[in-house]
């Protein structure tokens, strides 16, 4: 049996991350929230001070930058140049800047770099917006992950909550949208499905469901393998 590359992509607040990190877990693979490390380069972009859309300088800043994904008992976390930053990356005020900061092509290069070591040697579930198209086009399985705006919005809006962070659910309709067709329109790596992706509509599934789905398709890629 060979471990496999799973690769998750679709919009914002899909319900990507909680599905691959269970599915991760149930086929003992390691689980790559990449959007996770876009968010922690914006985050430390947003605390430089430097401008949002000087492209340059923030190219820069990811060169020098270190970014790694750390499994904590079940829960990831995420470092920035050794400093945990799992629950800040949520903000909101990262969410409207990192629609920019991903389209930067020097920003993309550095990401992309480190995902496909990560995932070299497969037995890995990868979870963003260009997984299945660029970072690993020939991963044996590929998910695209969709739920419509309203459901995503209130996952979203229960996340935060979690975290005490109170958020208005139309503020948060329109932060999901502005970000989806930012992210899909960008010149470099947009989000889109694969033509080889098998499309999941989560609107009305639990997330046992969505893991269930995923689990036995991973099984029967692994097994014709
Ligand atoms: O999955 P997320 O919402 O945490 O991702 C945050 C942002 O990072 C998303 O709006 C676009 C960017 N991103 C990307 O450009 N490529 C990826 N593979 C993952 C995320």
């Amino acid at each position: 049996l060979r471990n496999i590359v799973i690769a998750i992509d679709g919009p914002a607040a899909a319900g990507k991350s909680s599905t691959a990190r269970l599915v991760a877990g149930k086929l003992g693979y390691l689980h790559i929230d990449t959007g996770a490390m876009y968010r922690a380069m914006t985050l430390k972009a947003l605390r430089s001070g430097v401008d949002i859309e000087n492209v340059k300088a923030i190219e820069a800043l990811a060169e020098t930058s270190r970014i790694q994904l750390e499994r904590n008992a079940n829960f990831p976390r995420v470092l920035l140049d050794g400093e945990d930053v799992t629950e800040e990356i949520r903000r909101p005020e990262v969410d409207r800047a990192v629609s920019a900061v991903s389209s930067y092509g020097g920003v993309r290069e550095v990401m992309v770099r480190l995902q496909r070591e990560m995932g070299s040697r497969g037995g890995i579930v990868l979870e963003g917006r260009d997984i299945g198209t660029v970072v690993f086009p020939d991963a044996e399985l590929k998910i695209y992950m969709v739920a419509n705006v309203d459901e995503r919005a209130r996952r979203r809006q229960k996340e935060l909550e979690e975290q005490g962070i109170e958020t208005n659910l139309d503020s948060l309709v329109q932060d999901i949208i502005q970000r989806d067709e930012k992210d899909s329109s960008r010149s470099l790596s947009p989000l889109r499905r694969a033509d080889d992706a098998v499309v999941l509509d989560t609107s009305t599934m639990t997330i046992m469901q969505q893991v269930e789905f995923i689990v036995e398709k991973a099984k029967e890629r692994i097994q014709s393998e």
